[in-house]
């Protein structure tokens, strides 16, 4: 038999666990130095499993490719992390098979050449992470993780990430323990 008030305490106990909306949906980082925004990468890297992506948006010079370094070293890639220059997108590898791609779209000229990018096939095979994302307008699925990138100062660059989508809140929850250990 249904007990109402076993229901209502039930409630009370979710909500008094329930953070603010925002705080659940974004996190954001000051960092101070190249190696801070590498170590930054390095705990999201280890959480990533393949179909995540990341968008990474700011200036030239905001640090989208020192992150990323961090991000393939945290995920235990073999393979050194350069910009893609002549191709759009490199590929790393790791130990047990798996694979990385880091899509730099900077030097997309129009939408028909991004279309030819095969996302889905990418991403049914490892993680994407996206430099330059809003230069491939809607072809990025609705539920990623959005970073972005500023220059404050020579060394000082502001990261705010925002989740979109479910996945991407166990990830910064992920990257919460994993800097914070735990709420
Ligand atoms: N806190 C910082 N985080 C990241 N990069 C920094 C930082 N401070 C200085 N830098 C420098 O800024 C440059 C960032 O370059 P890069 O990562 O290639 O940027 P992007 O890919 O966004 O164009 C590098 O030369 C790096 O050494
Ligand atoms: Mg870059």
């Amino acid at each position: 038999m249904p007990h109402p008030q076993g229901a209502a305490s039930l409630s009370t106990g979710y909500n008094s666990r329930a953070m603010p909306i925002l705080d659940a949906h974004m996190l954001e980082f000051f960092s101070r130095s190249p190696e801070q925004t590498r170590r930054i990468g390095v705990r999201l890297g280890g959480l990533l499993k393949a179909g995540d992506i990341i968008c990474l948006e700011g200036n030239l010079g905001a640090g989208k490719t020192t992150f990323t370094q961090g991000l393939a070293q945290g995920w235990g890639s073999l393979d050194t992390v350069s910009s893609p220059t002549f191709i759009l997108v490199n590929m790393y590898r790791r130990a047990d098979g798996g694979h990385l791609y880091h899509l730099d779209a900077y030097r997309l000229d129009s939408v028909p050449e991004a279309e030819e990018l095969d996302l889905d096939s990418m991403l049914a095979d490892g993680a994407l992470i996206i430099e330059w994302p809003k230069r491939l307008g809607n072809l990025i699925p609705g539920e990623h993780l959005w970073i972005q990138l500023e220059h404050m100062a020579e060394e000082h660059r502001q990261m705010n990430f925002h989740a979109h989508g479910k996945r991407y809140d166990e990830l910064l929850d992920g990257i919460r323990q994993s800097m914070f250990g735990g709420v």
